[in-house]
C-alpha cells in the first residue's frame, strides 16, 4: 500500500477512500495553496506514491523530479488541467487525472445562476436594497434584460457547454448557436443549436455568451479587444471555464467604453487578482471560482481523484486519464 499526499484539505471522501483501500494519508496542514517551494520541500521530504492536488499547484518537471521516481499519479482535484505539464509527466510515464463529469451540472448552474443574475440586476440590487435605497416599488426600478426567447453563444461545447445549451434551449427557449473545434450534428438536432465554424460570428449574433472551453495555447485570448469589440452594447459575457480565456484588461476597456452590457465571472486571469477597475462596474458579477462548489459535488471529484489514484497504486489504468 502507498502514501498519499493530499496539498490542501479537501472532503473527507477522498483521504476516507483513499485510507480505505489501505494507503496512508498526509494532508498539508496549511490552509491554502502551497508555494512551490513548500510544495517541493514536501514532496521532497517524504517519498510518495502519489499527489492529490489542487489546480493551483503547478505540477511541473521540477515538481516531478522533486517527488521521486517511486511517484505514480498526480491527480488533479479539478476537471481542468492547464495547472499539468502533460508532456513532462507523459515523459517519465507518471499518471495524470481529474475529475469529468460529476461536476457538470454544478457548473452548468452556476453559469445559468450568472446568466441570469446579470441580466436580472441580482447582485446590483442586492446591493442596493441593503444600502437602504429601497423607498418603494417604482415602474423604472432596476430595469434588467429578459433571458427567454433570446439568443446564447456558447464557446465550447464540451460536457458543460452542452449542458448550458440544454438549460437554454429546453428551460428558456432560447436560440443556441456554438462554436467548438468539432461540430456535434447530432446535439444540434436534438436541440436545434447552430453551428458557427467562426468564433467571430457568435460574439455578433448572441445576447449572452458563455465560455466553456478549456485553457490552451489556442484559447488563451479567445476572448480578446476584436471579438469583445464585435458585441452588441446589448450583450453580455459569461465565464466559469478559466480566466485566460479573457483579457481581462480589455474586458475593462470594453466595460468603461459601453461596448458591452455587462459580465459575469468565476474565473479571473491573474486569481486571485482582478485586473484594475473591474471590480468598480455594478454591471459586473464576480465569484471567486465557485462553480463546483457546492457539497454534493465537491465530494464526488474528492471521491473521484481518489479512485484514480487507488487504481493507479493497484496497478490498474484510472478511469480519468489526461495524457492520451
Ligand atoms: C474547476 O475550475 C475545475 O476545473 O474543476
Amino acid at each position: 500500500m502507498g502514501s498519499v499526499f493530499v496539498t490542501r484539505r479537501i472532503p473527507e471522501e477522498g483521504p476516507a477512500a483513499l485510507r480505505a483501500a489501505g494507503h496512508e494519508v498526509t494532508v498539508s496542514e496549511k490552509d491554502g495553496v502551497l508555494t512551490r517551494e513548500e510544495l517541493l520541500t514536501a514532496l521532497k521530504e517524504k517519498q510518495y506514491a502519489a499527489v492529490l492536488c489542487n489546480l493551483d499547484d503547478k505540477i511541473d518537471a521540477e515538481v516531478m523530479e522533486a517527488a521521486g521516481e517511486q511517484c505514480k499519479i498526480f491527480a488533479n482535484f479539478a476537471v481542468g488541467f492547464d495547472n499539468f505539464d502533460t508532456e513532462a509527466a507523459k515523459k517519465r510515464g507518471v499518471a495524470m487525472t481529474n475529475t469529468p463529469g460529476v461536476l457538470t451540472d454544478t457548473v452548468a448552474e452556476h453559469a445559468f445562476a450568472l446568466l441570469l443574475a446579470i441580466a436580472h440586476r441580482v447582485a446590483e440590487a442586492d446591493r442596493f436594497t441593503r444600502a437602504g435605497k429601497y423607498e418603494g416599488w417604482g415602474p423604472m426600478l432596476l430595469l434588467g434584460t429578459d433571458v427567454s426567447r433570446k439568443t446564447i453563444g456558447i464557446v465550447g461545447l464540451g460536457r458543460i457547454g452542452s449542458r448550458v445549451a440544454h438549460h437554454a434551449a429546453l428551460g428558456f427557449d432560447m436560440r443556441v448557436l456554438y462554436y467548438d473545434v468539432k461540430r456535434n450534428e447530432e446535439f444540434e438536432r436534438e436541440i436545434r443549436a447552430e453551428f458557427r465554424e467562426n468564433p467571430d460570428d457568435i460574439f455578433k449574433e448572441a445576447d449572452f455568451i458563455s465560455v466553456h472551453v478549456p485553457l490552451l495555447d489556442s484559447t488563451r485570448h479567445l476572448v480578446n479587444a476584436e471579438r469583445l469589440a464585435l458585441m452588441k452594447p446589448t450583450s453580455y459575457l459569461v465565464n466559469t471555464s478559466r480566466g485566460p480565456v479573457i483579457d481581462e484588461a480589455a474586458l475593462v476597456e470594453a466595460l468603461k467604453k459601453g461596448s458591452i452590457a455587462g459580465a459575469a465571472l468565476d474565473v479571473f486571469e491573474h486569481e486571485p487578482a482582478l485586473a484594475p477597475g473591474l471590480a468598480d462596474f455594478e454591471n459586473v458579477i464576480l465569484t471567486p471560482h465557485i462553480a463546483s462548489a457546492t457539497r454534493e459535488t465537491r465530494a464526488a471529484m474528492a471521491k473521484v481523484a481518489a479512485e484514480n489514484i487507488i487504481a493507479v497504486l493497484s496497478g490498474g489504468a484510472p478511469k480519468n486519464p489526461v495524457i492520451q
